[in-house]
């Protein structure tokens, strides 16, 4: 099923943003690029926080963030309450991420991950459902700290 996902990387992310965009146009995702333009030095978390506005004030969006290592993405998204970003190197990651911890945020790394790798993860990312239960009281226990 079509998705609605907002994306956007920093520097060294760019080039897997590029490569992302596209092919989840070609899946019939509706994907909204939020920048770089062009693999400009900029800071992840501006990038990151443009994303978490757009996926909080979404209903049931999804973001993708992209930076060298996907490290500083994902500890930037998760600063804010709501998100919940994954770092994802490997298929299970992806799929677990969704299943279990209900993850509106794929953060990926392109110094990191390949870019036939990468567009997989996103994919799985994309397909998988939350699947509730004992994993939606685990996740709502976020909110008490
Ligand atoms: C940029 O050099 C790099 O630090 C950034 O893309 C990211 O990997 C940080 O976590």
């Amino acid at each position: 099923m079509a998705k609605k996902v907002f994306i956007a990387s920093d520097h060294a992310g760019f080039s897997l943003k590029q490569v992302l965009v596209q092919h989840l146009q070609e899946k019939g995702h509706d994907v909204v690029d939020l920048g770089p333009e062009e693999a400009v030095s900029c800071d992840y978390p501006d990038s990151a926080f443009k994303v978490t506005d757009k996926v909080l004030s979404g209903d049931g969006s999804f973001g993708i963030l992209i930076c060298g290592t996907g490290i500083g993405m994902s500890m930037a998204a998760n600063r804010v309450k709501g998100i919940r970003a994954a770092l994802a190197t490997c298929e299970f990651h992806a799929r677990a991420c969704r299943e279990h911890n209900n993850a509106n945020i794929l953060c990926l790394g392109e110094r990191v991950t390949g870019k036939g790798v990468a567009m997989d993860l996103a994919d799985i990312f994309l397909e998988t459902e939350f699947l509730g239960g004992r994993h939606l009281r685990r996740i709502e226990l976020f909110n008490t700290k």
